[in-house]
């Protein structure tokens, strides 16, 4: 791995920077407060590249490197976790699942409208029972010949009224188990396909999370992603990247929250001196930047050997596990040193201590990381 960024790579990570703190700053407060999703965000965010940043120019993507992806969700995600996570699905899950995958037809009519934040994406795997358990899915897709009759509900989806494109997973033959899912990329407006209700969350409050339902909804043969029954590996695939894009938007949460806490430090006095300088913060401070490097580091890996075309299962799994458990740690520490004004919502770090909580339970819980980690170890 080289350790030096290029040029470009260095241009994307400022030029995120300077969105984030220029366009997403200003009313990430307000938006927080009101659950309001940053539809407008989102759409200069397709204008500047970064919602289908690693899709080929020839599908009108931005054609860059995961390292680069990596760079620009950190520094999203310092300012608006909420706004991250609508770029990381459709990055990583919706626009990288369907260009591995998908056939000519579904890359031109979805992929390349996808790719410059056109339309969103959203994927959708969770079920009132099957999260981690994501075998035992309960929504089908009953083949029909031409077509697949869809029922079911969905649950958690990122995205789930903001987006036009959604990857479903569906069970077509229970009988053989994994091998009897499939995935299929269901429009929205179709008869019988509605959205449900939005969840009140705990944190990425700006965020667009609903569970949908299906009921009877026709979905033609060809929005099929790959073979019959490739539902299953098609997820887990696809979630072996996504899991990047929420380890970098985990390390961006811990990063942002260093940074206000490096700058706090400087500027409260206790007992006659900046609190910068009394030794208890100092540990702390030099506490969240190791681990906060060391979450970085298996980042930039998980992402270089995705580029290099190696198996990244493992890490990406020991990126989103480290860094999650990182931004957790880190923000509490924050909110620890700004004190009292931690604790209130004008400083931001309590915002990010709640969306922080986030990247501890999706694209797989801390848990099902150390079993991903855990079986590479084991084969
Ligand atoms: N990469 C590639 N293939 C994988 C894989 C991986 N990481 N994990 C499993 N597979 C394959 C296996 O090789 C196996 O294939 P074969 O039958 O050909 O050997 C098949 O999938 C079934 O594997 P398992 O028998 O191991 O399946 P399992 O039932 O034991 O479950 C699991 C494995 C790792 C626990 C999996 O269910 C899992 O990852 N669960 C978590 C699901 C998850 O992350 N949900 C997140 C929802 S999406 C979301 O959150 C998006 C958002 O809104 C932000």
């Amino acid at each position: 791995m080289i350790f030096e960024l290029t040029e470009e790579q260095k241009a994307v990570r400022d030029a995120a920077r300077e969105f984030a703190q220029t366009e997403l700053l200003p009313a990430v407060i307000d938006r927080d407060e009101e659950q309001r999703f940053p539809a407008e965000q989102i759409k200069k965010m397709g204008d500047l590249g970064f919602m289908g940043m690693m899709v080929d120019p020839k599908y009108n993507g931005g054609g860059m490197d995961t390292i680069s992806y990596v760079l620009a969700m950190e520094e999203i995600s310092k300012i608006d976790a909420s706004a991250s996570v609508a770029m990381s699905v459709n990055n990583s899950l919706v626009c990288w699942g369907l260009e591995k995958y998908g056939t000519e037809d579904q890359k031109q009519k979805y992929l390349t409208r996808l790719a410059t934040g056109e339309i969103l994406g959203a994927f959708c795997l969770s079920e009132p029972e099957a999260g981690s358990d994501a075998t035992s899915q309960r929504t089908t897709a009953e083949d029909k010949g031409d077509y697949y009759l869809l029922n079911g509900t969905k649950n958690w989806i990122t995205n789930g009224n903001s987006a036009s494109v959604y990857l479903v997973i569906a069970q077509t033959n229970p009988e053989l188990g994994h091998k009897g899912i499939n995935c299929l990329i269901v429009e929205r407006g179709l008869d019988g396909f509605t959205i449900g209700k939005k969840e009140n969350k705990m944190g990425i409050r700006g965020s667009d999370t609903h569970s949908l339902m299906f009921s009877d909804v026709k979905v033609p043969k060809e929005n099929r992603i790959g073979e019959d029954g490739f539902g299953f590996k098609f997820a887990m695939s696809t979630l072996n990247g996504g899991r990047i894009g929420i380890a970098s938007q985990a390390l961006g949460i811990a990063s942002g929250a260093l940074e206000l806490s490096l700058q706090y430090a400087k500027e409260r006095k206790s007992f006659g001196k900046p609190i910068a300088q009394h030794q208890a913060i100092q540990f702390k401070l030099a506490d969240m930047a190791t681990k906060i490097d060391a979450a970085r580091m298996l980042c930039l890996n998980a992402a270089w050997l995705k580029d290099q075309g190696g198996d990244f299962a493992k890490a990406s799994a020991m990126a989103k596990l480290y860094a999650a458990e990182t931004a957790m740690e880190v923000t509490t520490e924050a909110v620890q040193i700004h004190g009292g004004y931690g604790y209130v919502k004008e400083y931001h770090v309590e915002r990010l201590m709640r969306d922080a909580k986030i990247t501890q339970i999706y694209e797989g819980t801390s848990e099902i990381q150390k079993i991903v980690i855990s079986r590479e170890l084991l084969k």
